[in-house]
């Protein structure tokens, strides 16, 4: 059987994230330029005195934006103070060219995050990248169609074909019900489906993305388990029974979440998991310090709380969860209870 990552789809979103990198790279040190940081750092100078030199208030950020460019080999870190070696080059013409024909929203998505860049280093993220506004929704769930795709559709075959009948499954954070019409879709088994997103313009395009699923499906499988879903716009997790869930899936959501309430959360979803039951999560994670996710313009959304850093990460889930596996450096993770 070929592997599900051989396949053409999979390899364009991996593309995807090849030709991008550059651009942010790149994207990192124009606003460093803008923000009045290239002198300092011909200098040399650590994270607090190039913050409080340019009255940026989001140091976490900063201290991002700068770490991608040592990891790019443009500044150095010696003993706590970055040096400029060099400016990144710009990405080729024709990789941004490609990004914009074959993810044009997430290309979008760059374009609004940078213009408001500036502000979200001097602490005011941009309230048009957020989930709670109906234009800035559409744009996210049009862009969690673009190059995540693979990804989380990976991530949903790590237990939808195993299901079995009566199963209950939880969507944490599920946007506009990508990863649930994908759910649907893979198992054979009777389900109980959920969803759980705090925004109610996401919730009601996975309501609309499920009722379209509805009209247009042959299977009576899949109409049975849209007809047992449950949408909730609220879940008290200290109130849910142990051992309810039977899978707990979450994409694109541990970032949102503050680092230091992340162990409380996975404590909680082990808690409401049945024994033998799967946390199944897709994020990004930084490898390390200086091998981090470049993609260091989420900080402009107002709820992004950094990407996890991958030790960290894993140690909190062998923490909580009795095995642990992981795919692609810890972007895809299966633990469980
Ligand atoms: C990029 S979207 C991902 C949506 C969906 N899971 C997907 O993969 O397409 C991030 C999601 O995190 C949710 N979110 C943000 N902060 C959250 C929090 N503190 N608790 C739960 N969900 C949160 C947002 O409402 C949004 O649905």
């Amino acid at each position: 059987m070929a592997k599900q990552t051989d396949d053409e789809r999979f390899q364009k979103d991996l593309q995807a994230l090849k030709f991008s990198a550059p651009l942010f790279i790149r994207l990192a040190w124009d606003c460093l330029v803008d923000v009045g940081a290239e002198n300092l750092l011909k200098k040399g100078c650590d994270l607090k005195q190039l913050s409080s030199a340019l009255n940026i208030n989001n140091t976490d950020m900063l201290e991002c934006m700068l770490d991608v460019l040592v990891g790019e080999g443009c500044l150095k870190y010696e003993n706590t103070v970055y040096h400029y070696i060099r400016s990144p080059p710009n990405p080729p013409v024709v990789n941004v060219r490609w990004l914009k024909k074959n993810n044009p929203a997430s290309m979008k998505w760059v374009d609004l995050c940078y213009s408001s860049a500036k502000n979200a280093l001097h602490g005011r993220p941009a309230d048009l990248v957020g989930f709670d506004k109906k234009v800035s929704v559409l744009l996210w769930d049009k862009m969690m169609e673009e190059s995540p795709y693979s990804f989380r559709l990976f991530a949903i075959r790590k237990f939808a074909k195993d299901l079995p009948d009566s199963a209950v499954v939880l969507d944490f954070g599920g946007g506009g019900g990508i990863a649930l019409e994908n759910i649907l879709k893979e198992t054979t088994a009777k389900i109980f489906l959920e969803e759980f997103e705090r925004s109610n313009e996401y919730l009601f395009l996975a309501k609309k993305r499920i009722n379209d699923l509805f009209k247009k499906t042959k299977s009576d499988i899949i109409k049975e388990n849209i007809r047992r879903m449950v949408f909730r716009n609220n879940f008290d997790i200290s109130a849910v029974r142990d051992n309810t869930y039977d899978v707990i899936f979450m994409s694109l959501v541990l970032h949102h979440i503050p680092s230091t309430t992340r162990g409380n959360l996975l404590a909680e979803l082990q808690r409401i998991l049945k024994p033998g039951g799967k946390f199944v999560a897709y994020h990004f994670i930084h490898k390390s310090k200086f091998e981090r996710n470049p993609i260091w313009l989420m900080y402009s959304v107002p709820t992004h709380q950094g990407y996890p850093f991958k030790d960290e990460y894993l140690n909190l889930l062998r923490k909580n969860f009795s095995s642990v596996e992981d795919h692609f450096g810890g972007l895809v993770t299966v633990a469980i209870k």
